[in-house]
């Protein structure tokens, strides 16, 4: 039997915390703003703006919605994110991706401010983190040190190996793990015979973006699998890139989906907001 990690009730330990936090600083006259934006109507995009939307809620932090046209310009986001960036009013800013074709996603997440960029995706973020400086970082691999911090599992010395090598999750990931003193190996769809590399693994990341596509024989007997993946399977159930049932016997620990890393993506968005408005105060 393995220990099945709870990122929901992990995630409701963390907003609990800063609602308190959130309800210290509106004492001292500091209120937080965050901007979510929306481009088009993605169904997907849709649901997990509404899922920021309601954390914010619930932790006392306002949100502004900006909910824009498929047919919107580059320009017009760009413009947008510009009076964002210089308003008083707002702490962060949330572009939800992915983008509409037309608009180069690497151009505006660049032009978030740095100060404001509570997804961690800007390159000043990302330069910092890679740096071992101070600055927001990508709330998917940062709610998973999370989740393995307060399962207390190790990450010393421990064999990390993550698969997916994208700039959300996988690259910052690897980063993350190294800092916390993990050997981390980082595989994507070129790595020869993953199997292999896989089955070293005593933490094993996966985002590999395939519906229950690690099965048990891609684990070794007692690792930690971490499971970013959220799909539907063929009976419409939710499912992640890991076979839940398959791999649960072999391993120690697992997450689960839904209920693993999901919830503690927007509770770590959550914690950057906070961050920024303290920052702001400081300025
Ligand atoms: N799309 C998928 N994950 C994310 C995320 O963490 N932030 C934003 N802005 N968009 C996403």
């Amino acid at each position: 039997m393995s220990y099945i990690i709870d990122g929901k009730a992990i995630s409701k330990q963390i907003k609990d915390e800063l609602k308190d936090e959130v309800s210290q600083l509106n004492c001292e006259g500091i209120s937080i703003c965050l901007a979510v934006v929306q481009v088009g109507n993605d169904p997907a995009s849709s649901v997990y703006v509404r899922n920021k939307k309601r954390a914010c809620e619930y932790i006392g932090i306002k949100s502004a919605a900006y909910e824009l046209e498929e047919s919107t310009t580059e320009e017009e986001l760009v413009k947008l994110i510009s009076e964002l960036n210089s308003s008083d009013e707002i702490d962060g800013i949330l572009v939800q991706l992915p983008l509409p074709k037309h608009i180069r996603e690497d151009l505006i997440i660049q032009s978030i401010a740095p100060e404001k960029d509570v997804d961690g995706f800007h390159p000043v973020s990302v330069g910092n983190l890679c740096i071992g400086r101070s600055g927001f970082i990508s709330c998917t691999p940062a709610g998973i040190i999370q989740l393995l911090k307060r399962s207390e599992i190790e990450i010393t010395g421990k064999e990390c190996v993550i698969i997916g090598r994208s700039n959300i999750v996988g690259k910052p990931m690897s980063i993350l793990l190294l800092r916390e003193n993990g050997t981390v190996t980082v595989t994507h769809s070129q790595t020869v015979d993953l199997k292999k590399v896989t089955s070293r693994a005593d933490i094993l990341i996966v985002a590999i973006g395939k519906p229950k596509f690690i099965t048990a024989d891609y684990v070794k007997d007692g690792a930690v699998v971490i499971d970013v993946g959220i799909h539907r399977d063929e009976n419409n159930h939710l499912c992640g890139d890991v076979d839940f049932e398959d791999v649960e016997k072999k391993v120690s620990a697992i997450t689960p989906v839904p209920g693993g890393v999901g919830p503690m993506t927007i509770a770590m968005l959550m914690e950057n907001c906070v961050e920024a408005a303290r920052k702001k105060s400081h300025r």
